[in-house]
């Protein structure tokens, strides 16, 4: 079991004939014992430049690891790439080689390759403050660029960003905004820590710190839990994590530092009373470490003692979870460093040190020692959970913020499952959780505005940005001004799912990634300047660096995926329905889920028909009952994609550009949330499925998710029920028989990739008609796990009746009515044959249907 047969050379010879599938049952058998492995030391195919030859590499571990690429042999195409990846690891299996005829006795490429983090490059890059912008409003732009002189800016209505499909459209729009610009290097400063204020509070002769900590990288090198300490100048005293992961004290007056350290590490994921105590008249200095979890055979409790003849000499502010790096930086961004991975729980300063009663009651079982009217700060992290603020609850008032959005509402030391919804016990949910990775907002100054003229059309543009033959794109949307249309059709396009993918690190850190798609994975430019820059942050797909799921993710910052040239999914995919639109003259306006969710329902009942993006999967409460209402109030909704409506995202109460999630129970996911960790800390909802809130995606658009696979897409069949009067309208000029849909740009196919499916038991309406329906799927596909009640094998398209791909429409109250394609690959489809066929024409028949004001 699980070994691969040396001898089976038919196979690989199968594979190489035909490395994109279909495949045989055994060829099938064996792919899936040669993908799967660990993310480090993988073999992967790589293309570093965009248009540039394939090469084999290595990953030696997630984000921020160098990769190893094997320069010495290129290849082509991706066939031949795949062709040397798959002899890689066939002779990993069996440590035989594989070589079918005289070309593969070329070799494959030398045993070593090229360690890098600069295999891509992005020499200049940009954001704007807002992604949806009115007429008359201004928005602005932040470009950084590694390039001495001047970048030219110009502003682009974007049609198509499909590079290889369709093709990139765009139409310069003069403005005088449309020139160059000095360009200037900005800095990207990753990683959460609680700012406080007031430093002069905190420069303290003897002193105590007190805190709970949770650390889930204790050995990754030296983090600061909790001081004033400044790394550069050496000034102040630290709460640290030394270079061994054991607790330390480290006091420094800038000419010296002395540290004393427990000398024992502590355990990841284990919860500690930390503290430490130093007496500025003996120099007595003291670290304990408990921790709450005490094992007989492995016990990590610790104290040590140590005079030292240093006395601390801060000049820098009070921070938690991170250092400050230079006093010269002290109002950058820039300035910290040494993150804390891991919990925090109940921080506290005392202007005194701690006796030797008080150091063995901390270590036997006492929580925290009589302060006597000592006490600095105190905060208490469940305090103002939904906000940036860090509550200080000793009577000084000290309150802190946090910076680039640590986690909260997470479980804490006093946490046992009695409670789940952190808004009914907040002492249950009193630790913050750092990451070294997380990041918010990049705060680069801007470099020009564009005030929106009046006239400028709705519809999708980008700042485009060039410098020295490289280039940027960063896309906004100008939208109606509040309260107005100038089309009765709205494309609703579905920010807060771009937001979820945001800067996704799945092509190089997806484990099981190779088995869902039915391929090996394929890293290209961006992916790899993406896993050599950490700093340009994450996404909801991903875990930080410490290996905890992502729950928030920003739209400040350059969000390299979401721009022209980029892979079809979210908006690149999009842009295939903004093109057949232009290309069919349908007047349109363009608005966004961003928009939607601060306007509720009143930005869509001003529309006759609004259609949705081709994968809008996270939506908000708010958003669904604005769905709800427009259709009941007599609103057509078209929904042009597939696994809509499926997890539950919330926005911030009040910071602008960022959505939460947490991954919770079940569903298609890269990670899982942390049982006790369900509820969102932005707004106290429970997070997870929609359909595991009793609003499964069919009470929606009448289809939800049933089945995904990557490796091809496929056509759709008419139903009996499309010969029902009702829809006539959708069929004209589409003929009985024909097949739907069998050709496209996203997998050959106008159904593919993520598919949806009728279900009356989850709320498609009993008078909908299942107008056609594709099946001819491949075994990549799989019926989605959260339906199964047992595991079992017979999953996959070859024998699953779940597996397919429904097309729907149904009418609604007051004339309205709703028709879904249930397919992310359709749109892909608009544009084959110059816009001819019958992809395009049921989607015509439809939109111009729907925007007839007759009832249906
Ligand atoms: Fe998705």
């Amino acid at each position: 079991m699980h070994s691969v047969d040396a001898t089976r050379l038919d196979l690989a010879r199968e594979f190489r004939q035909r490395p994109f599938g279909p495949h045989s049952q055994d060829l099938q058998k064996l792919l899936r014992l040669l993908r799967g492995e660990p993310i480090a030391g993988r073999i992967v195919v790589v293309r570093p430049e965009r248009d540039g030859p394939w090469y084999l590499a290595k990953i030696t571990g997630p984000k921020g690891h160098p990769i190893e690429i094997f320069k010495d042999r290129e290849y082509p195409d991706i066939a031949e790439a795949y062709w040397a990846l798959f002899r890689k690891r066939w002779e990993a299996r069996t440590g035989k080689p594989l070589l079918l005829d005289g070309r593969d006795r070329e070799g494959p490429p030398s045993a070593e390759g090229d360690l890098t983090l600069a295999a891509a490059s992005r020499p200049i890059l940009g954001y704007a403050d807002k992604f949806s912008v009115e007429n008359g409003q201004s928005i602005e732009f932040k470009v950084s660029s590694d390039l001495p002189g001047y970048y030219r800016a110009t502003l682009l209505r974007l049609r198509s960003a499909d590079r290889e499909g369709v093709g990139i459209k765009t139409a310069v729009v003069e403005t005088p905004t449309n020139r160059e610009y000095v360009a200037r290097r900005k800095p990207v400063a990753a990683g959460s820590y609680v700012e406080v204020g007031d430093e002069q509070a905190f420069v303290l002769t003897s002193f105590s710190l007190l805190a709970y900590v949770w650390p889930t990288t204790p050995t990754k090198g030296r983090q600061a839990p909790l001081g004033n300490w400044t790394e550069k100048s050496g000034r102040g005293y630290l709460l640290s994590l030394d270079d061994t992961g054991a607790l330390s004290l480290v006091v420094g007056d800038g000419k010296r530092r002395q540290e004393v350290s427990t000398k024992i590490p502590l355990l990841e994921r284990h919860w500690y009373l930390v503290a430490a105590s130093f007496d500025a008249v003996t120099g007595d200095s003291w670290v304990g470490q408990r921790p709450l979890l005490r094992y007989p055979m492995w016990d990590t409790t610790g104290e040590r003692t140590a005079i030292l003849d240093v006395r601390p000499a801060p000049e820098g502010s009070f921070r938690i979870a991170a250092w400050k790096e230079a006093y010269a930086d002290r109002d950058t961004r820039s300035a910290a460093g040494g993150h804390y991975n891991g919990k925090i729980e109940d921080p506290a300063v005392i202007a005194r040190s701690l006796t030797g009663a008080q150091r063995a009651a901390l270590l036997a079982d006492v929580a925290v020692p009589e302060t006597a009217g000592s006490l600095v700060a105190f905060w208490d992290f469940s305090r103002e959970i939904p906000s940036t603020t860090v509550v200080d609850v000793s009577s000084h008032g000290r309150h802190g913020h946090t910076v680039n959005l640590p986690t909260r509402a997470m479980k804490g030391r006093q946490w046992n499952g009695s409670e789940y919804n952190w808004t009914h016990k907040p002492e249950h949910y009193g630790a913050i959780h750092f990451h070294d990775d997380d990041l918010y907002d990049c705060g680069w100054d801007t470099d020009f505005e564009l005030t929106v003229p009046e006239d400028l059309a709705s519809g999708l543009y980008c700042a485009h940005l060039a410098q020295g033959g490289h280039e940027d794109y960063v896309p906004f949307v100008v939208r109606p001004p509040k309260g107005t249309t100038r089309a009765d059709l709205a494309l609703l396009l579905p920010t807060a799912s771009y937001w979820a993918y945001g800067n996704h690190h799945m092509q190089v850190e997806w484990r099981e990634g190779e088995h869902v798609t039915g391929t090996f994975s394929i890293v290209q430019s961006t992916d790899l300047f993406l896993h050599g820059h950490p700093e340009y942050g994450c996404s909801l797909y991903d875990v930080h660096s410490d290996g905890s799921g992502v729950c928030y993710s920003s739209r400040l910052r350059p969000l390299l995926r979401m721009r022209p040239n980029e892979a079809l999914w979210q908006l690149p995919a999009d842009t295939h329905i903004i093109d057949w639109l232009e290309e069919k003259r349908i007047a349109f306006d363009v608005i966004t889920e961003d928009d939607l969710e601060a306007e509720g329902e009143a930005l869509l009942t001003r529309y006759r028909c609004v259609m949705t993006g081709t994968h809008p999967e996270y939506p908000s409460k708010r958003m669904l009952d604005a769905f709800a209402t427009f259709q009941k109030e007599g609103g057509r909704f078209i929904y042009l994609g597939g696994n809509g409506f499926y997890w539950r995202t919330s926005y911030h109460p009040s910071l602008p550009g960022v959505v939460e999630m947490r991954r919770a129970e079940d569903g298609i996911r890269t990670w899982h949330a942390e049982g006790g960790e369900y509820y969102h800390s932005f707004t106290g909802e429970l997070g997870g499925m929609w359909r595991r809130m009793g609003r499964a995606p069919q009470s929606v658009a009448g289809t939800g998710m049933t089945a995904q696979g990557f490796d091809r897409s496929t056509y759709y069949e008419r139903t009996p029920a499309s010969f029902d009067p009702r829809v006539a309208f959708i069929f004209d000029g589409v003929g009985e028989r024909d097949r739907i849909g069998d050709f496209g740009l996203i997998g050959g196919g106008a159904a593919g990739w993520e598919v949806d499916r009728a279900d009356p038991a989850l709320g498609t309406p009993p008078h909908a008609l299942v107008v056609a329906t594709a099946t001819d799927f491949t075994s990549a596909y799989h019926w989605v796990k959260e339906e199964l009640t047992h595991t079992h094998s017979a999953i996959t398209a070859e024998t699953c009746p779940f597996v397919r791909c429904d097309m729907v429409f149904f009418e609604t109250l007051k004339g309205g009515a709703v028709f879904s394609t249930s397919s992310i690959a359709w749109a892909g489809s608009l544009s084959h044959n110059n816009y001819t066929n019958n992809v395009s024409r049921i989607t015509e028949n439809v939109v111009r249907r729907f925007l007839d004001p007759a009832p249906l």
